[in-house]
Parts: structure tokens; sequence; C-alpha cells
């Protein structure tokens, strides 16, 4: 968290609670001070007039216990504004007393002044004035006696007015400046907080987002493999059991089985190999020094000795390099059909075409066999099978191309997989 500005806001949170305390502090202990010195004065030096020094010290104490009741010990009814104003009539009531009775408590008239600020709004400019009538008495030396003692009172009086009216004023204004700052600090640390979470939130959401993207990592990486295994593994044993298959019913003719067991063993040999190329993701070996068209005359022309049906390859348009992911996805996919002509079609005749065009190549696979019906078709495999053609759609899909079953009972079926004509090496 220590990167978001949080820190510093939670800093100036701090510093004006701390300006407060220190307030606060001044409110708390400058009453007993000019008190106490009030008091000290007075014991040392005692006024000609007024109480004697036992009650004039028993209404100091009451004064004291006065202010630490309504101040010290219950810092929390600072908000009672009533009850504030009938303590600073208590607190002047005490003051008028004490400053009548010995001048030197003009030190506690002081208290006044710093304490106005607990009566509400504009009153605290009556408490001050208050006040400054109890400080110009004392300053003066008492009550006016003489119309020249009245004048020097009424100077005393205006320039503790004009003084702490002044500091009030200013000191009333900046508890407003205060104020404001403080909810604008609070404000900010509110929208900190929200940032903050919201961050959080966002985080959450990052780690679903990679989860997911680790997800649908795994569920791709699963199909490549089931459609490695499809086109290696099972394609193979399929043709191995077909070949052995044939052998046994050819045991009476040595050459015939001779044939299809060496059939059997040339496929499990590719099959080996094709597969231990699919996990180390090496294209097949097919592609590896031939091009695609070569390649899949080769496959037909092995497919048709193995199937003993009649098979022709032709190729048009200009036969190019393409990107070696759509070669691998065109010769899959005449791999996979051959097959199907193989294992389901009956046919004695298949043609597949190679078309070079400028945009895109395709590759037809047609055969005149039983063909079957494409719409009754279940969209999801069954576990006996029925994956070859999904995966050749997906495969064809994955570099951006299309894939069309036209078929129908007794009619042929034609396979047509057209891909984009992306040039070798061009992603
Ligand atoms: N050339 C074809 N001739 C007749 N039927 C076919 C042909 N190609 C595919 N089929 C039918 O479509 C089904 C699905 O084919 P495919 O997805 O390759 O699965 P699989 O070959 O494992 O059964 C086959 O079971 C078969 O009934
Ligand atoms: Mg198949």
């Amino acid at each position: 968290m220590s990167g978001y500005p949080m820190t510093s806001t939670a800093e100036q949170v701090d510093r004006l609670a701390a300006w407060e305390d220190r307030e606060a502090v001044l409110h708390k202990v400058v009453p007993y001070v000019g008190l106490g010195v009030g008091a000290l004065l007075t014991t040392a030096a005692p006024a000609p007039v007024g109480l004697s020094l036992v009650p004039d010290l028993l209404v100091a104490a009451a004064a004291a216990c006065w202010i630490a009741w309504f101040v010290n010990l219950h810092p929390e009814w600072v908000t009672r504004r009533a009850l504030m104003a009938v303590y600073y009539v208590g607190l002047l009531a005490f003051g008028a007393v004490l400053v009548l009775d010995s001048p030197w408590y003009g030190f506690f008239a002081w208290a006044g002044f710093v304490h106005a600020v607990l009566l509400p709004g504009n009153w605290r400019f009556a408490g001050v004035a208050a006040s400054a009538v109890l400080a110009g008495t004392a300053q003066g030396g008492g009550v006016p006696s003489s119309l020249s003692h009245g004048v020097l009172w009424l100077v005393l009086v205006a320039f503790n007015l004009g003084v702490a009216g002044a500091v009030t004023w200013f000191s009333t204004i900046n508890d407003r400046q205060h104020a404001n700052r403080k909810r604008l600090v609070e404000e900010l640390a509110e929208a900190n907080r929200r940032l903050a979470e919201t961050m959080r939130e966002n985080e959450g959401l990052h780690a679903q987002l990679l989860a997911q993207a680790r997800e649908a990592g795994v569920t791709d990486e699963r199909q490549r493999m089931a459609r490695e295994i499809h086109d290696t593994l099972a394609q193979g044993l399929t043709g191995i059991i077909t070949q052995l298959e044939a052998a046994g019913q050819a045991r009476d003719r040595r050459s015939d089985w001779q044939r299809h067991v060496d059939n059997a063993i040339a496929l499990a040999r590719e099959s080996l190999t094709e597969a231990r190329r699919s996990v180390r993701a090496v294209r097949p070996e097919a592609l590896e020094s031939v091009r695609l068209p070569d390649a899949i005359a080769e496959l037909t022309r092995r497919w048709s000795t193995i199937n003993e049906v009649r098979a022709e390859v032709s190729v048009t348009g200009d036969a190019r390099p393409l990107h070696p992911e759509v070669e691998v996805t065109l010769l899959r996919a005449a791999q996979e059909a051959l097959t199907n002509v193989g294992r389901h079609a009956k046919a004695s005749r298949v043609g597949l075409t190679l078309s070079y065009m400028e945009d895109v190549v395709t590759l037809d696979v047609r055969d005149d066999g039983v063909g079957f019906d494409v719409t009754g078709r279940p969209a999801v495999p069954g576990s006996d099978g029925g994956y070859g053609l999904t995966a050749m759609r997906q495969r064809v899909a994955g570099v951006g191309g299309e894939l069309a079953v036209e078929s129908e009972p007794g009619g042929g079926t034609a396979v047509s997989a057209s891909v984009p004509a992306l040039s070798g090496g061009a992603c």
C-alpha cells in the first residue's frame, strides 16, 4: 500500500489531530496558570481592600473545581453549546469576584478570552467583551473611583477588547478553515480508501482472467493432443487392424498373407514415427523433404495400394510452398478423408484435387462409395470413433479456413477443405 498517496493523507490527518491536541492542552492549562499566578501574588501582596486570605483562596479553589468539572473531567461536553454557556457565565462570575477581590486575578481574566471559543456563534464576542471588562478592571487596579480613573479604565477595556476581539476574530476564521481542511483531508482519505479497494478488486479480476486464460489454454492443448492422437495413432491402428483382418482371411494364400502383414508392419512403423514427431511437435515426415502436392500424391498412391481402390490426384493452379501449418492441415485432411473412404465408403474410385488459387487453396476428396446422411450425424463425437471429421474441421478452422462435407446415402461423399493461401513462413 506504500505506493499510494494514502500515506501522505494519513499523515495529514495525524498532523491535524496533533494540532487539535495542542490547542486542547492550551484550553485546559491556561486558566489554572492564571488562577495560580493570581492566588500566589494575592497571597504575597494582598490588596488593601477585599476578602481575607482564606475565603479568597477558597473562591479560587472553587473556580478551579468549576473549570475542572466542565472542561477537564467532561471534555465531551464541549459540543453541548447551552451547557458551555452556563459554564462560561460561571467562569465570568468567578472572575468578577476574584478581580474585585484582588487585581492580581487579572491574570485569571485571560481564561475568559481563551474559553470564549466554547460559546456558540457570535456569543463568543460577547464573552470576549465581558472578559475585556474584567481584564481592564484588574489592570486599572479595581473599579474606577474617580473620573480620571474612569477614563483610564475605559482605555484599558477598549485596548483589551480590541486586541482580544481581533485575536478571536482571526481564530474564528482560522477554525473555519481548519474545519474545511479537515473535511477535505477526510474526503481525500475516503477517496484513497475506495481507490485501494478498487485496486484490490481489479487484482482479483486479473487473477480470475489469468485463471480463465490458463483453463482456455489447457482446453486448446487437450484438443490439439486429441487431434494428434487421432491423426497418428488412431488412424494407424485402424489401418493395421484392417490389414491384419485381411491377412487373417488370406491365410491360405501365402503371398497375399505376407503382403498384408508387411503392410501392417509398415503402418505400425509409420504411426510410431508420426506419433513421436507429434509429441515433439515436429511437422509430419511426409512434408519434411517434399512439397505438399508430392506428399499427397505419395500418400494416395500408398493408400490405393493398401486398400486396393483406384485413386487419382490432380493439382491445379500455381503450386507454391505454403505456410507449414497450412500444409500440415491439408495433408492431415487428405489422410483422414482417405482413411474414411477406406473404412466406410466401399468405394471403387477416389479423386483428390488440390487447387492453388490466388487467395485460397482447396483440397477436394470425392469418392463413389455408399455415402452417409450428413444431417443425421451427431454433433458430438461418440466413444466409438467419429472424431475424424471434427478434428479435420478444427484444424481447418485453426488456420482460418472452412470445411464442407457433402454426402447422401448411396451418392458418394465429397469433402472439401478450403484454407487461406498463406505463403511459406508468412506467420
Ligand atoms: N467417405 C465416407 N463414406 C461414407 N461414410 C463416411 C465417409 N466419411 C465419413 N463417413 C461417415 O461419417 C462418420 C464420421 O466420420 P469420422 O468423423 O471420420 O469418424 P470415424 O471415421 O472415426 O467414424 C463415419 O463414422 C461414417 O459413418
Ligand atoms: Mg474417420
